[in-house]
């Protein structure tokens, strides 16, 4: 009994070791790249333009955030934003035919919120998270657990 379910193992585990066997080494690659692009993860290859851009859009909005809470957020939107339209991804296959009406969603919250009255500057804050969030829900969930600690409390 204690030899069958032995070989019965051992059989298991040779039928793992194979199908591991199987993927190449192509394969592999492929898959490390879609497993750093749905997490957003560090590009080992250098960091692609969109990368590079989408920090710097964490940076702009995190330097807002307590203006937003007090009401004083007044001026004109950072041109730097606009470049979400020709900034290069890391893969370009992961920039869909979506992805250039999303951005404009996100560029018309944030112009929202730079023409609000005092008042509702938070609820428009939230609004340009909910873009931040909504297409990285779309494209690679990694950063969400970042966005998600943006939101102003109402
Ligand atoms: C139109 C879709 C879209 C919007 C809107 C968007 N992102 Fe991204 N974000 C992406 C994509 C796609 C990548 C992957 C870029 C790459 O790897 O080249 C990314 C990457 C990132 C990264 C990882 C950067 C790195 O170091 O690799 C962070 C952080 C991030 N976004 C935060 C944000 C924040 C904060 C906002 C809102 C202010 C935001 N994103 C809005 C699509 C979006």
């Amino acid at each position: 009994m204690a030899s069958k379910i032995l070989s019965l193992l051992l059989l298991l585990f040779v039928f793992i070791a194979c199908n591991q066997k199987n993927k190449s080494d192509a394969d592999l690659v492929e898959l490390a790249k879609k497993d750093s692009l749905a997490n957003c993860s560090i590009n080992p290859n250098g960091q692609s333009e969109l990368a590079e851009l989408m920090r710097q859009m964490q940076g702009h909005i995190n330097s807002i955030r307590d203006a937003a809470i007090a009401g004083t957020i007044s001026g004109e939107v950072p041109g730097f934003l606009n470049n979400i339209h020709t900034a290069k991804p890391t893969d370009s296959t992961m920039v869909d035919g979506e992805f250039d009406s999303r951005a404009d969603e996100y560029l018309a919250a944030v112009k929202d919120l730079y023409h609000r009255y005092p008042e509702s500057q938070k609820i428009a804050f939230n609004t340009v998270v909910s873009k931040c969030q909504s297409c990285h829900e779309h494209y690679c969930p990694g950063p969400l657990v970042v966005i998600k600690k943006m939101y102003i409390p109402l």
